[in-house]
């Protein structure tokens, strides 16, 4: 392919990446929880039940804040049944996963474990079976001091101080007819007003998401944004969107240009926020919450592989073995995040470990990385800082892109996506320029020469890329490393021009220093 052009400046940015933008997902889903984050009697579990190796891969992601209960769990989940002595704690049937909870893990558990894994927790409200009284009892279960009777229970129950949650979901995907209790978007608007108005009269300092659309193939997209917020504008700082990439079409060219169609799902829920805005007048500018994304289909539509019989515990489900291309799909996902820095202020990788995640282990066995670890872990740790905006000249491809939604099946026409996908961070303290870069052509080095203006100085500092021959290549328990990050050679800087040459169908970081 010929040299692909892009330049940019230091002082031309798009906006500065949230922290929260590099947040995961727990839920009670599998073996997300039990034997994922949590196996008591595993031999690297400790005293209270916290795998270390996972917790040492979880370090190793970078996650810095967790979603939990759910997900579609959330919309039966009691929360009252997963606080106390363990002992005491109810089994119940979950209706989303069909299987049976036994509350072993619950709220208290989650903080502990965010605490000690550095992350901040985010706890989702059931808006489905249940309404704003359990959700500002929730609230005050977890962030009141002292001195009431919730307050207290939590206290009784050793945990002496509050928890101070911040960031809560308002409910999960109501607008989709698999939740317990779905609701029409007015139906949703005015329960989520109601129960926002009192979880903020107990914590006026919480923030909070309200469900928008839980994909952008949903039927009513668009308009239920607009329902929502027009009943919730005035009371939330987050929408949310979720997004799973997918190929069942088999189609590697269109499934790498998925994430095209994630940024402009993104771009239409700003605009229909600020046209909720402007009918207003108003200049607030609601956030958005990407709070479910990643590639998911294998797993997804197959009824053998999301639920099994007889109501299991934490049975095998949703447990996606990803390929070399998914990571590449994934990639390009985490560009798109990162080139929305300005408007997606938290977004949550679905899930963290065993269903559809970047960990996986075996019960009472070793934990290993999944193919999407690495383009996350990279995004986390060096995508810090200022995104800058890219003019880049790629050379485009034509594709459609296979979307199902229930028994509709939908293709989107995709007339001219760049082979070259591209984000740019400036990270002031580590005076650090980092590349991400996707090339999309499956057999094509793509040699890229980014002219960095206003930078001086510049020398590469690091280099790395997934890549393989073999795109369909897995990693397992008993090859743990077939895919990993290598070194990319050749990535040189020359008054101010970073060239490299990107490998075909490869996810690279290129970081240069000296970027002051
Ligand atoms: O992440 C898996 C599921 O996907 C979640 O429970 C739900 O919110 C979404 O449909």
């Amino acid at each position: 392919m010929r040299e692909v052009k892009a330049l940019l400046h230091r002082d031309f940015a798009i906006g500065t990446t949230d922290p929260r933008l590099f947040g995961a997902f727990v839920e009670h889903l599998g073996r997300c929880v039990y034997g994922g984050i949590f196996e008591p009697g595993h031999p690297q579990a400790d005293e209270r039940g916290f795998r270390k190796d996972v917790l040492a891969l979880v370090r190793e992601l970078g996650p810095t804040i967790m979603r939990y209960p759910g997900g579609n769990f959330v919309s039966g989940y009691n929360w009252e049944d997963g606080v106390g002595p363990v002992e005491s704690r109810p089994r119940r049937l979950d209706l989303a996963w069909k299987s049976t909870e036994t509350n072993r893990f619950g709220t208290n558990e989650f903080i502990d474990w965010c605490r000690l894994a550095g992350i901040e927790p985010m706890l989702a409200v059931n808006l489905g079976t249940r309404g704003g009284d359990a959700a500002r009892n929730f609230v005050e279960y977890c962030n009141h001091a002292s001195g009431t009777a919730l307050s207290d229970l939590r206290r009784a129950h050793g945990w002496e101080k509050p928890h101070g949650v911040k960031f809560w979901c308002l409910g999960n995907e109501m607008d989709g007819p698999w939740q317990m209790e779905m609701k029409t978007a007015q139906e949703y608007g005015r329960i989520a007003t109601e129960a926002v108005k009192m979880m903020k009269w107990i914590d006026p300092s919480i923030e909070l998401a309200a469900c928008g659309s839980s994909g952008r193939n949903m039927p009513t997209f668009g308009t239920w944004e607009q329902t929502v917020l027009e009943h919730t504008f005035d009371h939330v700082e987050f929408i949310s969107l979720h997004t799973y990439l997918n190929n069942y079409a088999g189609d590697t060219a269109a499934f790498l240009a998925s994430s095209d169609l994630m940024d402009s799902f993104i771009d239409e829920v700003v605009a229909i926020a600020d046209a909720v805005a402007a009918h207003r007048r108003s200049s607030k500018r609601l956030m958005l919450s990407l709070d479910e994304w990643n590639v998911w289909y294998r797993t997804r539509r197959n009824r053998q592989t999301r639920v099994l019989p007889n109501w299991p515990v934490a049975p095998h489900i949703l447990e996606e073995v990803y390929t070399m291309e998914d990571a590449l799909a994934f990639g390009g996902a985490c560009i798109s995040l990162l080139n929305h820095a300005d408007r997606v202020k938290a977004a949550c990788l679905a899930q963290l470990v065993n269903a559809i995640a970047p960990i996986m282990t075996e019960d009472g066995g070793p934990a290993w990385r999944q193919t999407i670890f690495f383009p996350f872990a990279q995004m986390s740790k060096l995508g810090r800082g200022r995104v800058l905006r890219i003019d880049a000249e790629s050379p485009t491809y034509e594709t459609r892109y296979f979307d199902p939604r229930g028994s509709i099946d939908q293709y989107y026409p995709l007339p001219s996506v760049p082979y070259l996908k591209l984000a740019a961070v400036h990270d002031i303290n580590a005076k650090s320029l980092t590349l991400f870069a996707l090339n999309r052509h499956l057999h094509e080095v793509l040699p890229l020469d980014v002219k960095a203006e206003g930078f001086a100085g510049l020398a590469i500092d690091q280099t790395l890329t997934l890549h393989d021959a073999d795109l369909k290549a897995v990693n397992t328990k008993d090859n743990p490393d077939r895919i990993k990050p290598t070194a990319l050679k050749g990535a040189a800087v020359a008054e101010s021009h970073i060239r490299v040459a990107l490998p075909p169908a490869s996810w690279s970081v290129i970081r240069a220093r000296g970027a002051g």
